[in-house]
């Protein structure tokens, strides 16, 4: 088993009572947090305003907030550059109302170098942390209420696991839950190993409690969490990760899986399970075996497609989804042009396509070879219409059948609208009464929208 690096208990008690202290010296205090990034900083969030309200702080729009707070993401350009837009751009009240305290704290902040950009950009930030530091958010921030200036950007960096930490759930229906932090992969374009440490697995009996008590506060659906959950090592492997925990909640999903560790054991558990939703994100990257070499991807094309006729065979209306990075240094039209056979070849129901942003201090960003902006933005739109016709076939297919959907509330779209999920992942939109939010019906589906199905509540089976 991985190492495991939990936070002690005395550590953890000493943030308690700092809160304690934020909570009687500060009281009446509001904050806002702005997320950016994946859901593992969605989640990382709601540990940061569940310990916020632990220390008495409520939440408020960002104009009347006393603490605002950036989660940033650095896994491309663009998250940063917006980032510090949005931070600069709080000088002005910084200036009318200097007891205002501004914290950022992330990814980004956990990058070499990083805290140095957003602090000569915005000297006026009170208070930075990193991804390893976050669960002393309530030190930290005495600290800063105190009138010092903080910056927490060290620590272990194989990166320690906080259990126990409070946490203020965005959603009553469904929930995010960790089950391990952290990547070994060292993908040659990718950050998140600096950023996030070493993997390290939480403890099964830890996250078998934790989906207990989401399960008793009515949550109906678990989201579980890691950059890699497959190479989940917490004393059990992922499929008996999955196994322990089958019915406890209706439904759960899981992401991200690398295709490297998609065995058998684990197609044969989502097969098996009661719980787990027929979708898996499995992301591919590249279709050429040149490019996914020099991504250190670790899988081939051949592999690859190998293992999602294994997961068909087993599971036959699963949904795939993936991501795709088009203009990788090196890569040429042929290449590309391999990415999108594979496309056309798998048939998605939807992709997360991006173009290369090369990240300082990662392999691939050393190489000359970049592909010209021009180049690169001309193959993600020829990636992004072919993948519209495969949606768009996947919904389609979809229409007649009756799916079990979990109702997550109205719909944006249509007054008297309920908007949910399938199973397989896809949103539809049908009349019903709002008491039906949270809960699980059949739905009939009658036909497709953009990107989502229309259809009507059903009684009886379900076609699955
Ligand atoms: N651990 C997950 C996802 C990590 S980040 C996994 O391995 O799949 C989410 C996605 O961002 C990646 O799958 C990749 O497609 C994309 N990405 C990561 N680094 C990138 C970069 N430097 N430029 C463009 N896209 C990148
Ligand atoms: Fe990044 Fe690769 Fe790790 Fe995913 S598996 S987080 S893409 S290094
Ligand atoms: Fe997620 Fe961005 Fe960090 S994608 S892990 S928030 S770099």
């Amino acid at each position: 088993m991985a190492q495991s690096l939990v936070v002690s208990a005395q550590e953890m008690d000493s943030q308690m009572q700092c809160a304690a202290r934020v909570r009687e010296g500060f009281p009446g205090r509001t904050y806002h947090i702005v997320t950016y990034g994946c859901q593992m900083n969605a989640h990382d969030s709601e540990n940061l305003a569940g310990m916020l309200e632990e220390m008495g702080f409520a939440p408020a729009a960002q104009e009347e907030a006393d603490l605002v707070l950036f989660n940033t993401c650095c896994i491309r350009d663009n998250a940063e550059r917006r980032l510090l837009g949005n931070v600069s751009a709080l000088s002005q009240r910084k200036r009318e109302k200097p007891d205002l305290l501004i914290g950022v704290c992330g990814c980004m902040m956990q990058q070499a170098g990083g805290a140095q950009r957003l602090l000569s950009l915005c000297p006026f930030v009170d208070l930075v942390f990193g991804t390893h530091n976050l669960y002393r958010l309530p030190e930290l921030l005495l600290s800063a209420l105190s009138g010092q200036k903080v910056l927490a950007i060290g620590g272990d960096e194989r990166g320690r696991i906080p259990e126990g930490l409070p946490v203020k759930r965005a959603s009553a229906i469904q929930g995010s839950l960790t089950i391990m932090y952290g990547c070994n992969n060292f993908c040659t374009y990718c950050i998140v190993p600096y950023v996030r440490g070493r993997e390290r697995s939480r403890r099964l009996a830890d996250i078998v409690r934790e989906a207990e008590e989401m399960a008793s506060a009515g949550i109906q659906e678990i989201l579980l969490l890691g950059q890699n959950v497959n190479s989940y090592d917490g004393g059990a492997t992922f499929p008996e990760l999955l196994r322990a925990l089958d019915g406890v909640v209706p439904r759960i999903r899981f992401m991200t899986s690398h295709p490297k560790d998609l065995s058998d054991a684990l197609i044969a558990e989502m097969a098996r399970s009661r719980s787990v939703c027929p979708q898996f994100h499995l992301p591919v990257q590249s279709g050429s075996d040149k490019v996914l070499r020099e991504m250190n991807r670790v899988y081939t094309r051949a592999h690859y497609l190998e293992r999602v006729r294994a997961l068909r065979q087993a599971v036959p209306d699963v949904g795939l989804t993936t991501d795709i990075i088009a203009g990788f240094p090196g890569e040429t039209e042929a290449d590309f042009q391999d990415t999108l056979s594979l496309v056309e070849e798998v048939q998605y129901d939807s992709a997360f396509t991006f173009i290369y942003s090369p990240r300082a201090g990662t392999r691939a960003a050393a190489r000359e070879d970049f592909v010209p902006p021009q180049v690169q933005h001309e193959r993600l739109d020829r990636l992004i219409a072919l993948q519209e016709t495969a949606t768009a076939r996947a919904l389609r297919s979809q229409v007649g059948s009756v799916q079990q959907v979990l109702i997550e509330g109205a719909s944006r779209r249509r007054e008297g609208y309920l908007a949910g999920r399938t199973g397989r992942g896809m949103t539809v939109n049908f009349p019903g009464p709002s008491s039906l939010i949270g809960k699980l019906v059949f739905v009939r589906i009658l036909g497709t929208g953009a990107n989502t199905l229309r259809g009507e509540i059903a009684q009886g089976e379900c076609s699955k």
